[in-house]
C-alpha cells in the first residue's frame, strides 16, 4: 500500500469518461508533479496499464470498482485484478456514480472493504446536494455517508476521503476556502466519533468541486484540507500542474 505519510498533500485527477491514447501521451509530457505531494491520476480503466511513468510520487488510480469479487458479472472489474495491474488507489462513492448507477452508501462501504483488502486505498468521496444545502442538512448527509459508507476497517493509513459538494462539481461554483475549511473540520469530528482521535487527526481529506489554478492556493492552504480531487480542470496538463505546485 502506499504510504501516505510521506506526502505533505494528495492530487487526484478525475478525468471521467475522457481522454485517448495520444491525449495520454501528450499529457504526460507536459504534467510537472511536486515532489512533496502524491499525484494520481484516475484515467477510464482501459488506459491504467499505459499510465505508469516512473515518478515515484506518480500513482494510478481507477474511478470505481465491482462490488464483487468474482463470478459471473458481465462488464466488472474487481479489486484484485486492480491489484494485478498495480493499481494503487480507487475512487469510490463519487457522486455521479450515485446519481447515474444507483450507489448506496453499502455498495461504497463493501467496494471500499474490498479494496482495503488488496491493498488499494480507496478515496471514499462524500458530499451533500444544493437541494439537501438549501434544507440545511449538509451535516445530517454527510454523517450518513461517514457512517456507512466508511467501513470499520478504514483508517488514516488505508483509506482517504473526497468532501465534494454535489453542488460544486461541473458547475464552477466552489465553496468557499472558509465553507471548505468547516466542512472539512467538521467531517474529521465525526470521524473521531467513528474511530479515533489518532486516526481523525491523521487522515487525509482532499477537497473537490469546479477547483481552478486560479483558486486552488486558498482552498488548499486551509488547516483541514490535505488537496483535491480534480475534475474539469485536471483535463488541462498545464491546468493541473499549477494546482499541485499550488502549495
Ligand atoms: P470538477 O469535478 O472539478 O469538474 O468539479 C470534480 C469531481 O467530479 O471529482
Amino acid at each position: 500500500m502506499v504510504n501516505l505519510d510521506k506526502y505533505s498533500s494528495i492530487f487526484i485527477a478525475n478525468w471521467k469518461l475522457n481522454g485517448n491514447s495520444s491525449f495520454l501521451k501528450d499529457y504526460y509530457e507536459k504534467l510537472k508533479v511536486n515532489s512533496n505531494n502524491c499525484t494520481i491520476i484516475c484515467s477510464p480503466s482501459i488506459y491504467l496499464k499505459s499510465l505508469k511513468g516512473n515518478n515515484e510520487n506518480l500513482f494510478c488510480g481507477a474511478q470505481d470498482v465491482s462490488s464483487y469479487k468474482e463470478g459471473a458479472y458481465t462488464g466488472e472489474l474487481s479489486a484484485s485484478m486492480l491489484k494485478d495491474n498495480n493499481i494503487d488507489f480507487c475512487l469510490v462513492g463519487h457522486s455521479e456514480r450515485r446519481q447515474y448507477f444507483a450507489e448506496t452508501n453499502d455498495n461504497v462501504n463493501i467496494k471500499s472493504s474490498n479494496l482495503i483488502e488488496e491493498n488499494i486505498i480507496p478515496v471514499i468521496c462524500i458530499g451533500e446536494t444544493l437541494e439537501q444545502k438549501e434544507k440545511n442538512l449538509t451535516e445530517e448527509i454527510l454523517s450518513t455517508q461517514i457512517k456507512y459508507s466508511v467501513p470499520n476497517l478504514a483508517n488514516h493509513q488505508n483509506a482517504l476521503i473526497a468532501y465534494e459538494p454535489v453542488w460544486a462539481i461541473g458547475t464552477g461554483l466552489t465553496a468557499s476556502p472558509e465553507q471548505a475549511q468547516e466542512m472539512h473540520k467538521f467531517i474529521r469530528q465525526k470521524f473521531t466519533e467513528k474511530f479515533s482521535e489518532s486516526i481523525s487527526s491523521n487522515l487525509s481529506i482532499i477537497y473537490g468541486g469546479s477547483v481552478k489554478p486560479s483558486s486552488a492556493k486558498n482552498i488548499f492552504n486551509q488547516p483541514d484540507v490535505d488537496g483535491g480531487l480534480i475534475g474539469g480542470a485536471s483535463l488541462n496538463a498545464n491546468d493541473f500542474s499549477d494546482i499541485i505546485n499550488s502549495i
